[in-house]
């Protein structure tokens, strides 16, 4: 199991080999609405719901190596602490591969 962040509660998302890159999925936690995106060897979850007009955004946000560019007015966030224009902040959470799953912590 995962012994950092033990204030967080991890939920196992499958075997790595269900996370291709290039992967986009929204996934739901209770009322949690998370995106996540595997980009290479990288991987990122965030609220997906855009700080800006609360509008989702995995299905069609431009991503680079640094950022998320929501698809609705063009706000980018980056990828490594979710902030963004005017002082906004997309939330994040942590992923981490263990024993070839892959978990989010919540
Ligand atoms: S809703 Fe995302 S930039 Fe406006």
């Amino acid at each position: 199991m995962i012994d950092d962040h033990d204030d967080l509660r991890w939920e196992n998302l499958g075997p790595l080999s269900d996370w291709p890159d290039g992967t986009r999925r929204r996934l739901q936690f209770g009322a949690r609405e998370i995106g996540i995106i595997r980009q290479g060897e990288r991987f990122f979850a965030f609220k997906d719901r855009c700080p800006h007009r609360n509008l989702p955004m995995v299905a069609e946000a431009t991503i680079d190596e640094e950022s998320i560019r929501c698809p609705h007015h063009g706000w980018s966030f980056c990828m490594d602490d979710g902030s963004g224009p005017e002082g906004s902040c997309l939330r994040t959470y942590p992923i981490r591969r263990h024993d070839d799953q892959l978990w989010i912590g919540l």
